[in-house]
């Protein structure tokens, strides 16, 4: 093992065991609950959107492995400032690259959950915005 994967194993337990942005956002535009299903562990997502439609701040929490919650921690961070067509453009090779390790197909769907949550928030989210323009116009 390298001294680079050294590393970025320590990182990936500091986020476990002292996760960023965890627990509930107060002020948020949407959140959103999903599960990996390869293990039924839940992710909850809380995104607040600032006047221009970006992310100001992004928050989690639930249960799961390490991999999970490093990456959620690591993800709610590295998502700040962002648009929302720039969140759905995040594909698994970026949170690969976030925790930096060599992951097992299988631990894939860990580390991309937090991910998808946040985008299938985001998706449901502007999907009833646009319900709402429709029939209010
Ligand atoms: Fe459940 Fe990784 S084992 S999220």
């Amino acid at each position: 093992m390298s001294m680079g994967s050294d590393m970025y194993r320590e990182q990936i337990l500091d986020h476990y065991k002292n996760p960023r942005n965890y627990g509930e956002l107060e002020e948020h535009t949407f959140s959103h609950l999903g599960e990996n299903p390869m293990c039924g562990d839940e992710i909850e997502v809380f995104v607040r959107l600032d006047d221009e439609d970006r992310i100001e701040y992004a928050s989690f929490q639930g249960d799961g492995c390490a991999i999970s919650q490093a990456s959620a921690s690591m993800l709610t961070s590295h998502i700040r400032g962002m648009s929302m067509e720039e969140l759905q453009e995040l594909g698994t090779d970026d949170v690969l690259d976030l925790l930096g390790i060599e992951v097992t197909p299988m631990r894939v769907k860990c580390a991309v959950l937090a991910e998808k949550v946040a985008q299938d928030g985001a998706e449901i989210y502007e999907g009833e915005r646009e319900v709402e323009k429709t029939t209010t116009e």
